[in-house]
């Protein structure tokens, strides 16, 4: 199993390019089952979830073809509508091809995804969404089997929370379904105004996304588009915070301010100077410590879970006590302790973390749990004085795209060794 030494203490210079992003990419993926055209992307990220999600799609028919981050799909014919258990199991995006496959072929079986670390992660929005739509659904052997026999119907639906997934889920169903559908509490995520923006170009109708009514007006048929992913704002906000952890000054290539939510207000009240330019987000770090910054995560436009992890490795070597809730996911302070190994003071009491920052962290061996946690660990690496050696990357290689490379060409002592 990989793992990655890093040596700490070395500001960041230069410039990173940013990638398109994963949880974007992941869901107009799903859209090219929606037709029998081709479907050209660019700026897709060359990452483990996007190889395992095209895996999937190529057995339910779909051509591909990858070409540096130009990836096209064309599903002429669907050849399976079954997703098995082994290729849902390991990515949850992989179970928005229900409702996909639902609205084109009227049937589908599609294993439930399986638990996660970060905690249970139900699927029940988007069965109820789906049924509301006129599917009939039966649980049979941790599988989902669906059917529409007389097609999707346009539904009003109102989700009691805000879920990305489900938002999405009904978006890629509602647009070949028959009438208008109403998502009331629909989730607000740029990567949910990117999926609007490739279905439209297909030629659905969808209105309000980046807004919490969305509305669709199904049509009897799409074709292919070219679309560009929009960047990955995680891995913006990510870099932003390496910067803040390690000091020096990064042009972040090709990424945008207006993604980042209230990501971008906190970093600044950290400290950090960030600004617009013609190539994309420059950060820099002019002072020694950081200032200790409180956060709450919450549906975008708030403070994005998935950048939760990050911001806790930058806040322990921070100016001062912060406290960081998570409200998203019940289980995601596995970092937590992780940082404690490498000289972080953190107590966590339920879904409250507080971080009393500490002059300098001591690099460590360590292990990462999830996606987002690695990253957190990569951080505190770079920041820490001495060699840290992060375990378990194939968890990073899930989600961000060459990594040591992008790193390293910063400055950063980073190397991946095997075994
Ligand atoms: C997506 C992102 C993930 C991010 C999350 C929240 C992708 C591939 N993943 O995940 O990186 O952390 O949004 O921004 O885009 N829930 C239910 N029932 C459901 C659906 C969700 O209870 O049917 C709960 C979840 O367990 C969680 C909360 O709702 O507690 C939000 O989850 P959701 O927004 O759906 O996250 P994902 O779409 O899975």
């Amino acid at each position: 199993m990989d793992r990655l030494a890093i040596i700490g203490g070395r500001p960041l210079f230069g410039e990173a390019p940013i990638s398109g992003a994963k949880n974007s990419a992941l869901k107009v993926m799903a859209a090219s089952l929606l037709t029998e055209e081709t479907l050209a992307l660019t700026n897709v990220p060359r990452l483990a979830d996007v190889d395992m999600l095209l895996r999937l799609l190529e057995q339910h028919g779909v051509a591909h073809e990858f070409n540096g981050s130009s990836l096209s799909l064309s599903a002429k014919e669907i050849t399976s509508t079954e997703a098995p258990y082994d290729l849902v199991r390991k990515m949850r995006a992989s179970f928005n091809v229900l409702g996909p496959l639902l609205a084109r072929e009227r049937q589908a079986k599609v294993s439930l995804p399986g638990g996660c670390a970060i905690g249970a992660r139900p699927v029940d929005l988007h069965l109820k969404a789906l049924i509301a739509m006129g599917a009939e659904i039966e649980l049979d052997e941790g599988y989902v089997i669906a059917s529409a026999p007389n097609g999707l119907k346009g539904a009003g639906i109102s989700f009691p929370f805000v879920s990305v997934g489900a938002t999405e889920h009904v978006m890629l169903a509602g647009v070949l379904a028959d009438g208008e559908t109403i998502i009331n509490n629909a989730a607000r995520e740029p990567e949910i105004v990117d999926l609007a923006d490739c279905l439209n170009k297909m030629g659905a109708k969808v209105s309000g996304a980046g807004h919490s009514k969305i509305t669709i007006t199904g049509v009897d048929k799409l074709s292919g588009a070219d679309h560009e992913v929009l960047p990955d704002r995680i891995e913006t906000g990510a870099y932003a915070m390496a910067v803040g952890a390690t000091g020096g000054e990064l042009t972040l290539t090709g990424a945008k301010s207006d993604l980042l939510g209230a990501a971008l207000p906190v970093l600044i009240e950290t400290g950090l100077e960030i600004e617009d330019t013609d190539k994309g987000l420059r950060v820099r770090k002019t002072q020694n410590r950081l200032n200790a910054v409180g956060i709450i995560t919450q549906p975008f436009p708030g403070f994005p879970t998935d950048l939760q992890a990050q911001f806790m490795a930058l806040m322990a070597t921070a100016d001062g006590v912060s406290t960081i809730k998570e409200t998203i996911f019940e289980n995601r302070f596995m970092h937590a302790p992780e940082l404690s190994r490498m000289g972080a003071n953190i107590s966590v009491n339920g879904q409250t973390a507080t971080v009393r920052g500490v002059e300098r962290l001591r690099g460590a061996p360590v292990m990462a749990t999830d996606l987002r946690a690695s990253m957190s660990l990569i951080i505190a690496a770079l920041a820490a004085e001495g060699q840290s050696m992060i375990n378990r990357v194939y968890h990073l290689d899930r989600g961000f795209e060459r990594l040591e490379e992008k790193l390293s060409n910063c400055g950063a002592l980073i190397e991946r060794v095997g075994g």
